[in-house]
């Protein structure tokens, strides 16, 4: 096999994870890094345009001679980078390590998402999907659900498009907001209302070719800013992996029920999907729902699926693309990891940037994947809500939890967060 020039999209710390897993793949050659931060320019180069922006995009894989593009979020997918290499006579030769536009849809439109699954049988949770054409009948049915009710904008939103009410008065208000006011533009130009699930989050990921697909390590988010998952929801405040409840028995009904009809619907619906499928569930009784598909890894989740996936990286992007992952087994680290999420004061809400952070070299025995971080004046400084994701293994979860809430310690800046109590459950 040869060797790769990899362009990486995104500066989060699920990209830092990309980033460090290619690196050690003996087939990549140059990395490059767009816009990356101040961590990922440890594994490669990084380069100072938007992952949407096209054209910059188009020029660099000429320049660079890139012959992998990876989109680690959803927005460049959603805005169509796969149908734009593919169409473009010089840049078709391109891997994408990413979905059509058809197929991001699964994350880019809830509305899209629920039909896809109505269709093909996919455990969810009911729903009805409400316009301004048919506000008032919204309304009505607002009023006649039983409580609490889920109200989530049809586009992206940047992760704020959902919101719980847990009264009729908030349920109302949400709803009128979003579609007469437009709060999220487009985006909340249609609304999806659907029945309240109770259970416990499960992040699962495939990579598919469109016929065959690898199921990556699980893991499990904590969105919540608060101990004791409280307060507003967040980025996703740590993760672990494995999951303890994600037994073979539950993963075998994943597979069955949500997995397997998902890679067969996309395929028997023509749409192409050689990428990532991340299946957002609960687990309700003992039976898995789907609460959202994503297009792409998750964040933070990705801290901990990287360095519990044993696989290079390259290689299976590589089978990805040649249509063979029914010739690849994975093979997953047997030690528990975690991530423990270092974030600024005041996120999610506005908080603010360019504090100087130091005591990297104390934090020994973690894995250091930066998120919100940039380099001014020689420092590194915060310059975002998540800040550092600080990963460790351990022989059990508990040991991996102990070195990452050790380290959390000994990284400083103005303002630090995290939450104390990620893996409390198990
Ligand atoms: P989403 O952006 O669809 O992932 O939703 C954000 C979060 O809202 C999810 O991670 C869940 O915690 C919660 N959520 C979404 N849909 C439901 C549902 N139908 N029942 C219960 N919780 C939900
Ligand atoms: N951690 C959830 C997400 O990446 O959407």
């Amino acid at each position: 096999m040869q060797a790769y020039n990899i362009l990486l999209l995104g500066s989060g710390g699920r990209e830092s994870a990309i980033a460090w897993k290619l690196r050690q793949s003996k087939y990549c050659k140059e990395l490059f890094i767009a816009p990356g931060n101040a961590g990922t320019a440890q594994y490669g180069s990084n380069l100072n345009f938007s992952v949407t922006d096209f054209e910059e995009i188009k020029r660099v894989c000429l320049e660079d001679k890139i012959d992998i593009l990876f989109p680690g979020g959803e927005d460049s997918l959603v805005a169509g980078i796969w149908d734009f290499v593919k169409n473009d006579p010089e840049l078709k030769h391109i891997i994408v390590a990413g979905p059509s536009q058809d197929g991001a849809q699964l994350e880019g439109s809830k509305a899209f998402s629920k039909k896809f699954m109505r269709r093909h049988s996919i455990p969810t949770a009911g729903y009805r999907e409400f316009s301004e054409e048919n506000f008032d009948e919204g309304m009505a049915y607002l009023d006649a659900h039983s409580l609490p009710i889920v109200l989530k904008a049809d586009g992206l939103a940047a992760g704020k498009g959902v919101v719980i009410a847990e009264t009729k008065a908030e349920a109302i208000a949400s709803f009128t907001t979003m579609i007469k006011e437009a709060q999220f533009g487009e985006a909340s130009k249609k609304v999806v209302i659907e029945e309240f699930l109770t259970g416990i989050e499960l992040s699962v990921f495939v990579m598919t070719d469109g016929t065959n697909y690898v199921r990556l390590p699980e893991a499990k988010d904590y969105k919540r800013i608060g101990e004791g998952d409280t307060g507003p929801n967040t980025g996703g405040m740590g993760a672990i992996s494995p999951v303890p409840f994600a037994d073979a028995a539950f993963m075998q009904k994943v597979t069955e029920r949500i997995i397997d009809p998902t890679v067969k619907g996309l395929k028997e619906e023509g749409i192409i999907y050689h990428g990532f499928i991340f299946f957002g569930l609960i687990n309700v009784g003992g039976d898995p729902y789907v609460i959202e598909y994503n297009c792409r890894m998750g964040d933070p989740e990705t801290e901990v699926v990287m360095p519990r996936l044993e696989n290079d990286l390259v290689e299976l992007i590589v089978s990805m693309h040649e249509g063979k992952l029914n010739e690849v087994e994975i093979k997953h680290d047997k030690r528990a990891a975690c991530t423990v999420m270092l974030v600024s004061e005041g996120y999610p809400g506005s908080y603010p940037k360019g504090k100087v952070m130091t005591g990297f070299d104390n934090a020994h025995g973690s894995i250091l994947f930066h998120a919100g971080t940039s380099v001014k004046e020689h420092n590194t400084v915060t310059s975002g809500g998540r800040v550092l994701a600080v990963t460790s293994y351990g022989e059990t979860l508990k040991d991996a939890l102990a070195t990452s809430f050790e380290n959390a310690e000994h990284i400083e800046y103005e303002g630090k967060y995290y939450r104390r109590d990620i893996g409390y459950e198990f």
